[in-house]
């Protein structure tokens, strides 16, 4: 699983160098790049190109839509250590600690409008090119509400599971099913497959954003890439604080007051001992089987059962 995820992430790390060349001004495309360029684990872009083999397509052709996808996650991204106040990425400075929140904002910008234009550049066929701009189109509108939500909830004493599963679905669920079904949809798959493999993206991605919050609070700086403790710093309401509450955990709710290391190191402790993080850890694992069920409109092929993997993957890493 690893080498085949490795040469597909390596083949869209090259198709970047070619679609998003630094010109003038350099320093919009430098920080531009500076996030792009830092690794990442390219799980988007690869779940496209696995979808589209999977659903009969030339995966290779659709280099250029699994940029997109990239793009349009790193964009995010970028604006999302704002948002958060996230210092680290991918193990090297924020894009707005370089270059300043506009200098981000406008590196955001940059790399949102240029997913679309080089969506354009893959090799299929105008209505399937049509097709999958709307998915990622919506999708990205979703993502603005997810993240909404996700701010929103930051100043709300409670919030109900249901409410935090439909912003977990919109802020990262929703782009990993694009991932899926605009592979498929370049495939020229029928509605069925598409709709499959939407379901199968959007549900093990809910399955993947359960365990980001896992690792928010178990991971190593040094391993993750980002700051650990960052969600109970700034008072985000995951599943994890969900069930704490629910279960009269006495967890520090620190906000914008800020906290010191102990403090969070306490309140990690009381979330471990009250079942909190092993009960995120279960739902990860029960959305991800109901989105690898969602597969079955597929027959079976070597691409499929990669997607398989990966979806076991997503909830597996460590990183
Ligand atoms: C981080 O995504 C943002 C979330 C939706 C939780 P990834 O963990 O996929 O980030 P990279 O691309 O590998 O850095
Ligand atoms: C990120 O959620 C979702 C998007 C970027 C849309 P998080 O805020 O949990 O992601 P990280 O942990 O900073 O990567
Ligand atoms: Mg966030
Ligand atoms: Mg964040
Ligand atoms: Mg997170």
């Amino acid at each position: 699983m690893d080498k085949e995820l490795e040469r597909r992430a390596a083949l869209v790390s090259g198709a970047i160098e070619q679609l998003l060349p630094i010109v003038h001004p350099r320093g919009l495309y430098e920080a531009s790049r500076h996030l792009v360029d830092s690794g990442g684990k390219r799980l988007r872009p690869s779940m496209l190109l696995l979808a589209a083999e999977a659903a009969g397509g030339d995966a290779e052709a659709f280099a250029p839509a699994a940029v997109s996808i990239e793009l349009i996650h790193n964009f995010t991204l970028i604006h999302d250590d704002i948002m958060d106040n996230a210092d680290v990425r991918r193990g090297r400075p924020a894009v707005h600690k370089l270059w300043g929140e506009s200098g981000a904002i406008l590196a955001g910008d940059t790399l949102y409008s240029k997913a679309f234009q080089v969506l354009g550049r893959t090799p299929a066929p105008p209505e399937l090119l049509l097709g999958a701009m709307n998915v990622l189109s919506s999708t990205c509108t979703a993502i603005c509400e997810g993240q909404w939500l996700d701010l929103d909830f930051e100043d709300r004493a409670r919030v109900s599971e249901e409410e935090y599963m439909e912003m977990i679905e919109k802020k990262t669920g929703m782009l990993y099913g694009a991932s899926a079904s605009m592979g498929a949809i370049l495939a020229g798959a029928a509605e069925e497959v598409v709709n499959g493999l939407d379901e199968f993206g959007r549900l093990t991605g809910m399955g993947f954003q359960l365990q980001d919050d896992v690792l928010d609070l178990t991971a190593p700086e040094s391993v993750l890439g980002k700051r650990r403790g960052g969600d109970l710093m700034e008072g985000k309401k995951t599943l994890i604080m969900i069930h704490a509450f629910a279960h009269g955990a006495k967890v520090d709710v620190f906000g914008r007051k800020g906290a010191h290391p102990e403090q969070i190191e306490k309140a990690i402790s009381l979330l471990d001992e009250s079942g909190s993080i092993d009960y995120a850890r279960s739902r990860a694992a029960e959305m991800v089987e109901r989105g690898k069920q969602a597969l079955g409109v597929l027959p079976d092929s070597p691409a499929k059962a990669l997607l398989l993997d990966m979806a076991d993957y997503m909830i597996r890493r460590r990183y």
